[in-house]
């Protein structure tokens, strides 16, 4: 089985015109490296046309880049205003973590791949461990795919809880993934000990091993 290129397909009927968003986003992410699914970027898309539609203005934040295949798609949903922060290792990975290691270049390189016209000004990159991250802004959406023990994800976790605005998003990635337990841990804890999130959806991916987990926050009027 070709996992690889599994994680870049939905099998359409004969006949199926592929839409906008496999047009312009789907089709052009597969040549970024990473592990982002057509169908991760469906559901992206769904939670975050779903914000601006209802008003929710807010930084969108990535912990765990790689090349920017998931970036990329944030970027493409990214509204007047709002910042896209990023981080990773890049260059200072423990060895022998991911191979080839992304450079701020080659991200920059691969975001404008999906949306040529971002500014700088409009991206936050913060290169190192997502313990030094501070963030400083309001967040609507983060994609939480770092470090994948419990302590890393569970304290990515709080670190995104802390600006995440209520009706915010947070996405996990790997849950339910047999080689990350660990992640699995994380989310399951911090779940437990926040009544004031929800799952909001635990989705299956085509070409993908585990879930990924969107947990919104509530509001206080919910
Ligand atoms: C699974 S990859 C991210 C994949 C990407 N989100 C995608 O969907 O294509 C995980 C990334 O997180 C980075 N990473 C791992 N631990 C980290 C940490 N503690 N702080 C910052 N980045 C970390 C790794 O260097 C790697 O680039």
């Amino acid at each position: 089985m070709d996992w690889e290129s599994l994680r870049g397909d939905t099998t359409f009927c004969a006949g199926a015109e592929p839409g906008p968003l496999v047009v312009e986003v789907g089709e052009k992410i597969k040549s970024i490296p990473g592990w982002l699914t057509t169908d991760d970027c469906g559901h992206f898309a769904l939670v975050l046309r779903l914000q601006s539609a209802f008003g929710l203005r807010g930084d969108l934040v990535e912990i765990g880049t790689y090349h920017g295949r998931s970036a990329a798609v944030l970027a493409h949903f990214l509204e007047e205003g709002e910042q896209l922060v990023l981080c990773d290792w890049f260059g200072d990975a423990p060895d022998g973590l991911y191979p080839a290691p992304p450079t701020p270049a080659i991200l920059r390189r691969n975001l404008a791949v999906i949306r040529p016209s971002l500014r700088d000004d409009q991206i936050e990159l913060h290169a190192g461990a997502s313990e030094t991250l501070r963030l400083s802004r309001p967040v609507r959406f983060a994609h939480v795919d770092g470090g994948h023990s419990s302590a890393e994800t569970l304290a990515d976790l709080r670190r995104v809880d802390e600006r995440l605005l209520s009706r915010g998003v947070i996405a996990v990635d790997d849950y339910h993934h047999r080689a990350f337990p660990e992640v699995t841990v994380a989310a399951d804890r911090f779940l437990s000990e926040r009544p004031d999130y929800h799952v909001l959806a635990d989705l299956n991916r085509h070409g993908a091993v585990g879930r990924k987990l969107y947990l919104q926050k509530l509001s206080s009027s919910d």
